[in-house]
């Protein structure tokens, strides 16, 4: 898995796993889908976060964060065979610093850059019907913008059908509960990974279709 890394040219396709997280669920669960992108022989996982914003617009970030994935380049994204987006859930949507980043991709969309790469969305709340259907459904949004090809977790993995914590069709969730200290547990675990392992499978198929055409 490629984490504190520099961004280079790609060698491997990779998938990226591009999260914002405040307490750890949503890094953990980024971890876990990457540990499924792995999984499928060929494809790696490109693990990257953004900087949180601030109010004060002199404030800067490190250039390398204290722990966790580093910071991620645009080229990151304008490489990358499929994307992985992780946020908490923050009043039913995602969390400002990834709407941010998202905000400075309007290169990529112009290009056309990102057409036909499949993406996946996951979150994090506090409570179970806090929003975690919404953050997804609306994280989806700027992906078809970019022409990507969103994918959900299909109900052939039956966790989703007796899950009592996290997991939905649209896209892995965790329930951290109201003191954030609930663990990722077995059910979303599972399903986080079996969303990464599905995403790499997507990937190398529609890059093979990209690759095929005239
Ligand atoms: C500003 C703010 C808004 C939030 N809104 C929601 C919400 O709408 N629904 C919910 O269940 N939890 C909400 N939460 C809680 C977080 O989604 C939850 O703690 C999440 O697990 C944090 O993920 P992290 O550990 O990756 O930072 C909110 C938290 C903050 C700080």
């Amino acid at each position: 898995m490629t984490d504190h890394t520099a961004s280079s040219g790609p060698t491997l396709p990779y998938v990226l796993v591009l999260y914002y997280s405040r307490q750890g669920a949503t890094k953990t669960l980024a971890e876990q889908l990457a540990s499924g992108v792995e999984s499928v022989s060929g494809v790696e996982a490109r693990l990257r976060t953004v900087p949180a914003v601030s109010p004060v617009s002199e404030a800067t970030a490190p250039e390398i964060p204290d722990q966790g994935a580093i910071y991620v380049e645009e080229a990151d994204l304008r490489h990358c065979s499929g994307l992985a987006l992780g946020s908490p859930t923050r009043f039913g949507n995602m969390a400002a610093p990834l709407k941010y980043f998202l905000d400075t991709t309007s290169g990529l969309w112009m290009n056309g850059a990102l057409v036909d790469r499949p993406a996946t969305a996951f979150t994090s709340t506090a409570s179970l019907h806090g929003g975690q259907e919404s953050t997804l459904l609306t994280m989806l949004i700027p992906l078809l913008h970019h022409g990507m090809v969103y994918a959900g977790v299909p109900y052939s993995e039956t966790t989703l059908l007796s899950t009592q914590s996290g997991g939905t069709p649209y896209g892995t969730s965790h329930l951290a509960g109201p003191n954030a200290d609930r663990e990722v547990d077995a059910d979303e675990r599972r399903l986080a990974v079996a969303q990464g392992r599905r995403l790499a499978e997507l990937a190398l198929a529609l890059a093979a279709m990209r690759s095929g055409r005239p």
